[in-house]
């Protein structure tokens, strides 16, 4: 029966079949072992001599790393270790594979990206793809458990979200169309329909920035709720955020342990998170050391200081108006700042959410869009919404990459996807 290493437990003394592909293969006499991998895990195959026909010993030799493998075998207990093994009877060699670039010394970041393609193999970064997928489907149970509804918002579009300076400009048949920065004004429009939304998808932003934070293209869920004010934003964050680190920790070990993560701070990632409003940031930053002003967005140096302060992630709310978009809706207490927060991720992670509650009356609204110099055509539709039924309402965005990137440890972004679009490289 084929079966996969993922589930390889309930096989004990039974004779299976596993495809997959040789990691490294080393001999002690007449005991050669194959360490093996089939995509759901890892597993330690042991051939002996004596229990395998001529050809599949001939097969054998011929094995190198990464080499395509199907094994037939019995599964037993390690002696040792809680763990199984493949007392191998058969193997057939699928696919040869040349000598592998990719070895057990270091190689830069220039070549490992070059090699993308075959970076994703090594076991760190399958944990991490594997990381992310328990990310993604996580915040789809929590958004559904809360009565949020799925909806895609348009990749291509006419207008900016988060305003002009990042946009990617394509030819639309003669007019000109701009690749998404987020859905959230689609989803605004949504909630009167079905409440509660989310959207999951690529956006793009061409910044021209060459951090371990920022990607040129990454995957953003955008959730949108009415009747939903500042506070309870909030409260869904985190407890969106602790349900995935809960999820990661349940369903992840393995991979957290070949990340080498140290547990104890995502084991603490549960609520109420810290809460400090912009001007008590500014003021921890300030005694630090930092040249930050009062009214100063904070910077990536700044976000790394203050969140190495901190045990849990931590918002940071109420940000000066204008260094934040124009959908936001003032603070009724300081007309100077805004109802905003960025949820930052403790350990000099910095910013994996951005949300607000919106500006939900028309005249507020078109003043704040002239004030910020739009034009007011393009956006009518948006201020549509203010003229049917409005409602107070609430939303946030995630980046899925900064998320997987601090959930797993990493130093750069980069390795949180899978093909990363970077300010200098599209390739492979
Ligand atoms: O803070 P941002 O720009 O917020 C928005 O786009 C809102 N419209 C979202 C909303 O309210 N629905 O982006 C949201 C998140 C950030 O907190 C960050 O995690 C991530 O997207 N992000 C990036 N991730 C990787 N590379 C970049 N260049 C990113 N820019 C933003
Ligand atoms: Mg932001």
């Amino acid at each position: 029966m084929k079966i996969f290493i993922g589930g390889i437990n309930e096989y004990e003394g039974k004779e299976v079949v596993l495809c997959g592909w040789a990691v490294n293969v080393r001999s002690s006499g007449k005991i050669h072992f194959i360490q093996f991998r089939d995509g759901t895990g890892f597993l330690q195959t042991v051939v002996d001599e004596a229990a395998v026909s001529k050809e599949s010993l001939e097969e054998i030799k011929k094995i190198t790393i990464e080499s395509a493998i199907e094994l037939q075998g019995v599964v037993s207990k390690h002696p040792k270790h809680d763990e199984y093994e493949l007392q191998v009877k058969k193997l057939v060699l699928l696919s040869r594979a040349e000598e592998y670039p990719i070895g057990k010394k270091e190689h830069g970041p220039d070549f490992l990206l070059d090699n993308r393609h075959l970076w994703l193999r090594s076991s760190r970064q399958w944990a991490i793809q594997r990381i992310r997928n328990t990310i993604i489907n996580a915040t789809y149970e929590f958004l559904n458990k809360e009565r949020f509804i799925k909806i895609d918002s348009p990749i291509l579009t006419p207008t900016s979200c988060e305003g002009t300076t990042t946009l990617f400009e394509v030819d639309y048949f003669g007019e000109k169309a701009y690749l998404t920065q987020s859905g959230q004004l689609y989803l605004e429009a949504a909630i009167f329909s079905l409440g509660r939304v989310f959207d999951f998808g690529p956006v793009f932003r061409a910044e021209k920035s060459k951090t371990r934070r920022h990607l040129i293209e990454f995957w953003m869920m955008d959730a949108e709720a009415a009747f939903v004010e500042h506070e309870e934003n909030l409260k869904i964050q985190e407890n969106l955020i602790s349900f995935i680190v809960k999820e990661v920790l349940n369903k992840n070990k393995r991979e957290l342990e070949i990340l080498e993560r140290d547990l104890k701070i995502l084991e603490n990632t549960k609520p109420p998170f810290y809460r400090l409003t912009h001007a008590e940031a500014i003021k921890k930053l300030r005694a630090k050391g930092s040249n930050i002003g009062e009214t100063d967005d904070l910077g990536g140096n700044d976000e790394t200081m203050l969140t190495k302060m901190y045990d849990k992630p931590v918002f940071i709310e109420k940000y000066p108006a204008q260094v934040k978009a124009f959908y936001m809706k003032r603070d009724p207490k300081d007309s100077t700042r805004v109802l905003n927060a960025d949820l930052l991720a403790p350990e000099g992670y910095g910013e994996i959410i951005g949300g607000s509650q919106r500006e939900d009356n028309y005249e507020e609204l078109l003043k704040r869009m002239k004030e910020h110099k739009m034009p007011i055509e393009p956006f009518q539709w948006y201020l549509d919404l203010r003229k049917y039924g409005s409602v107070p309402h609430s939303g946030f965005g995630y980046g899925l990459e900064r998320i997987v990137a601090w959930i797993c440890g990493l130093e750069h972004v980069r390795e949180s996807i899978p093909f990363p679009r970077l300010l200098n490289r599209m390739r492979p």
